[in-house]
């Protein structure tokens, strides 16, 4: 496995929308590995293939406590099916806008389709968490940073204070 640079905002590659998989074969297991890799020791619960700079349909997320054994998902192509009438609200972060928090509004529940590690279909219900990290991870694959949620007044102010950050050489995530 590898560790992979991880893009911080404001970087262009980080709008693109992704490409689909064709199919899950050993070239993107090895990217699902070393993405997992790269979230664990970033740390991060979830990342995204264009936070990397690839951009392919491709997301891993791990929700397991830090007491807990690793849980990690793996899933290529993922696509929501069904959401919740009602919604939720998370204090959010991303590892490509570093250091800053701010409450998002999801559906609280989803269903989503989707390819795992060995190319089989499969489809998972998820509530709490681990649907507002589905969600924020798939908004990547659409160009879609959980910043670009918030007001254009709050949005600004963080890409303002992330390019002061990149300018000066702060912040330990590399660009
Ligand atoms: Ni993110």
């Amino acid at each position: 496995m590898a560790q992979l640079p991880i893009l911080v905002a404001p970087d262009p590659r980080l709008a693109k929308k992704s490409l689909p998989v064709a199919a899950v074969d050993a070239e993107i297991r090895q990217l699902m590995d070393d993405m997992l890799e790269t979230m664990y020791i970033a740390p991060g619960i979830g990342l995204a293939a264009p936070q990397v700079g690839v951009l392919k349909r491709v997301i891993v997320l791990d929700l397991a406590g830090e007491d807990e054994a690793p849980a990690p998902l793996r899933m290529a192509n993922p696509e929501i099916v069904w959401v919740s009438d009602d919604d939720a609200e998370y204090n959010e972060g991303c590892l490509s806008v570093p250091e800053h928090y701010a409450d998002v509004v999801r559906p609280a529940a989803c269903r989503v389709k989707y390819l795992d590690e060995n190319n089989v279909q499969r489809e998972l219900d998820a509530e709490g968490l681990l649907a507002t990290c589905i969600q924020h991870e798939i908004d990547h694959l659409e160009g879609v940073l959980f910043i670009d949620h918030l007001t254009s007044l709050k949005r600004n102010i963080i890409l303002r204070k992330l390019l002061k950050a990149k300018k000066t050489g702060a912040g330990g995530v590399p660009a």
